[in-house]
């Protein structure tokens, strides 16, 4: 990591959730780590009327609560004091003048001259209204500086809104300037995905349709849609999690080894792995698509309301809560490998991995326990207990030849003296140093949108395909198995220790 230049980061929508919980104890453990240029100061923006010593308050409250490293109280008070504030309407063009008039006071206070980010962390509304309002006021002219602008996800509703909002912000910011946020590729454990595969010779030559039978994602959250009902309820576990999160994740696992270890080479394979993603048709999504709505039940002893019980949310919704899919990737590599991806709320643990699956051996020589009758698994797990595990036969020691599986772990945990950043001072940072390697270039996002618009599509016009109760705190239908190819094959059940997996294990 290194030192950005000198700079500004305004954050509009400095009220929100985001905001407090992620962005500003971000910043702050970058600042901690002492990766923040000198005069470095932040503009939050909001309709709130807030004065700067309010906001401070504020984002010093969260920065005790959500930073990464310990919060040490005389730093955070220095931190504060590069935090200031401003009362706008966002959706007005004309009060945009104000934004120019307080940078220009503080760049000259601090020493900042004109470099500046734009957070776009406010409703997806009016991510076309601040491109285009910053343009009004030449703020995205690069004449006095640079301008990057990260936006939040969701990058667009379906593929027509996505292209839509494209429009909108291409005539005032190039693709150069976009840096479209997926937190999920600022976990270390995700970039290790591309670090394990090319920085290792045993892996490569085994990671293609000749060894693996298939590749299983699973994101689990154990929490429901706490008070986000507004939001998911027309968004849904697809939108929400799949077409950016695991499609990306996917893009990793898939990707070809590109050329150099630079954005444009990374970004480039990875919109290749999306350009082959082969769409599902509308009358295969039935079979391969198995949507879930999480309903009331006990956990540990505990009522939990249903999903439709849950604020802000249609009692008659059919958002899904739990989505489970089949799906293949039309290349060389790949050809005929299924890919499965899982992800849903109220499940039993809260556990992201990918299972690489390999083929069995072509003939059994010995007596093979059930488990080690199908194959080697290499597990990569994201969180928590983040690490890797390879599952393989060893012999039963005593008499006969008989076969069990066994685990080798790596835990990151073990790398005791390693600092791990969180997924936002990862992400930030590369956007304060111009590098967009870790973020979402337009075209792939693009691609996303086609692959998951016709699942949406058929959902939409066909009331019949089912959306499956699961009782909270269950692995979602149980026809989900059913997805999975192979005599007596299933998902893996994990559970939140690395190892320990068995379906019953988190219950
Ligand atoms: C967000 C989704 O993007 O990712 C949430 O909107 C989800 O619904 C979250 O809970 C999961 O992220 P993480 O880092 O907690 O796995």
């Amino acid at each position: 990591m290194k030192i950005p230049e000198n700079h500004a980061l305004v954050i509009f929508g400095a009220s929100g959730d985001l905001t407090k919980r992620k962005l500003i104890p971000a910043v702050y453990d970058l600042k901690k780590q002492g990766y923040l240029p000198e005069g470095f100061y932040i503009l939050g923006v909001s309709r709130s009327k807030i004065s700067d010593e309010e906001f401070r308050t504020k984002m010093t409250d969260s920065i005790k609560e959500f930073a990464n490293g310990d919060a040490d109280y005389e730093d955070i008070k220095r931190f504060s004091e590069s935090l200031h504030y401003l009362a706008i309407d966002t959706s007005d063009e004309n009060d945009y003048a104000k934004v120019k008039e307080k940078l220009l006071q503080l760049d000259i206070e601090r020493g900042v001259s004109g470099n500046y980010i734009y957070y776009l962390s406010t409703p997806p509304s009016l991510y076309g209204v601040i491109p285009k309002s910053l343009a009004a006021h030449k703020l995205n002219d690069e004449t006095g500086g640079w301008k990057r602008i990260i936006i939040e996800k969701p990058f667009g509703y379906d593929l027509d809104s996505a292209i839509e909002l494209k429009h909108q912000i291409e005539p005032y910011f190039n693709e150069d300037q976009i840096y479209r946020i997926d937190h999920f590729l600022g976990k270390e454990t995700v970039q290790n995905v591309m670090v394990s595969r090319f920085s290792n010779g045993i892996f490569e030559p085994l990671w293609n349709r000749n060894y693996i039978q298939h590749v299983e994602i699973t994101s689990a959250e154990s929490i429901g849609i706490e008070n986000r009902g507004g939001y998911y309820d027309k968004s849904g576990a697809l939108r929400d999690m799949v077409q950016n999160h695991l499609l990306q994740l996917t893009g990793l696992i898939a990707m070809e080894a590109p050329a150099s270890f630079d954005a444009t080479a990374i970004r480039n394979e990875i919109h290749k792995v999306f350009k082959s993603l082969r769409a599902i048709k509308k009358e295969d999504v039935r079979k391969n698509v198995i949507r879930g709505q999480y309903t009331a039940s006990h956990i540990k002893g505990e009522s939990v309301s249903g999903y439709r019980e849950e604020n802000e949310v249609d009692e008659n919704s059919k958002t899904e809560t739990y989505v489970a899919l089949k799906f293949f990737i039309d290349n060389w590599r790949w050809g005929g490998v299924p890919f499965y991806i899982r992800t849903g709320k109220r499940l039993p643990s809260r556990v992201t991995e990918a299972v690489i699956k390999f083929k069995p051996t072509p003939h059994p020589l010995f007596n093979m326990s059930d488990e080690s009758k199908f194959g080697n698994q290499l597990v990569i797990r994201i969180q928590p207990d983040e690490g890797i595990l390879l599952k393989f036969g060893m012999k039963t020691p005593g008499s006969g030849f008989n076969v069990q599986n066994v685990n080798m772990n790596f835990h990151y945990s073990d790398l005791s003296d390693a600092y791990i950043p969180a997924a936002y001072e990862r992400l930030i940072h590369d956007c304060m140093i111009g590098d967009s390697t870790l973020y979402a270039r337009g075209d792939a996002v693009e691609e996303a949108w086609k692959f998951v618009d016709p699942i949406l599509k058929a959902w939409e016009d066909d009331p019949s395909i089912k959306v499956y109760g699961y009782p909270a705190g269950t692995w979602g239908p149980n026809i989900a198995d059913d997805l999975i190819e192979g005599e007596n094959l299933t998902w893996r059940y994990p559970c939140k220790n690395l190892s320990n997996d068995g379906i019953y294990c988190e219950l």
